[in-house]
């Protein structure tokens, strides 16, 4: 019990040092989740690996199975999530390249199945007010100061619905509401972690710019992916 889990977004293939014991297909009450459950050993901790976008045929955003991912997961012992994501900087300060642990997010998702209560449940309105984990934040940005990272840790995550990208306008609505960065899983995953009261946090790497069309070239993505990769590594061999 008490796993740690960590979700594999877009460039963001795998840990390399992470022994896999098995892998295990399963169905939750909502569906099946995106990819079989990977489950390793790292250090003396368990981990479970999740691909989000599936690890056959990679899946728009919009159509993931987030009440499915985050059910499999807890349902496989899974206490503490570190999720990673590629995102879009859309002020001037976030630009391709760097690394992200958003404190804050704005939802601009629609459509998706965003609850794990039934509508004739008694809902529970979740304290949201904080959406990612206090705790595993602060581990996350103290391991990567150990490791010699710059990282922004004061950034409003906005998450769009997709699969196109925003335009112009939208990602100034965006910038004026408070977002830093536009990506599009990060809801309502963060949500359906905190409604099972799972510790969720998000690694953010910074692929483009909107507003400056620039992209990131494929060795720097490789680079700061195996730096994503290395400090999961340590906060998983710590926490
Ligand atoms: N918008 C949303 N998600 C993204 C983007 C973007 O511009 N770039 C990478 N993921």
């Amino acid at each position: 019990m008490n796993k740690i889990a960590v979700i594999g977004g877009s460039h963001f293939a795998s840990l390399k040092n992470l022994s896999l014991t098995h892998s295990a297909s399963v169905q939750t009450p909502f569906g099946e989740p995106s990819a079989p459950l990977s489950y390793g050993i790292l250090g003396d901790k368990e981990v479970v690996y999740l691909h989000r976008r599936g690890s056959a045929e990679p899946m728009a955003a919009h159509k993931i199975n987030y009440r499915a991912n985050i059910w499999a997961l807890r349902d496989a012992g899974v206490q503490t999530i570190i999720a990673t994501a590629a995102v879009a900087g859309i002020t001037p300060a976030f630009q391709p390249g760097d690394l992200v642990v958003p404190d804050q997010l704005i939802d601009y998702t629609f459509g998706r199945e965003n609850t794990f209560w039934g509508e004739d449940a008694n809902v529970t309105h979740i304290d949201f007010t904080e959406p990612y984990s206090h705790k595993l934040r602060l581990l996350i940005i103290q391991k990567a100061k150990e490791l010699g990272y710059q990282f922004q840790t004061k950034a409003t995550y906005g998450i769009t619905q997709g699969p196109r990208l925003e335009t112009r306008a939208e990602a100034q609505m965006s910038a004026n509401d408070g977002c830093h960065l536009v990506g599009m899983t990060g809801m309502p995953e963060a949500a359906l972690a905190r409604e099972l009261g799972l510790d969720y946090a998000c690694i953010a790497l910074v692929v483009r710019n909107s507003f400056e069309h620039q992209s990131i070239d494929i060795s720097t993505i490789e680079e700061r992916g195996q730096r994503v990769e290395k400090l999961i590594e340590a906060i998983i061999l710590e926490a």
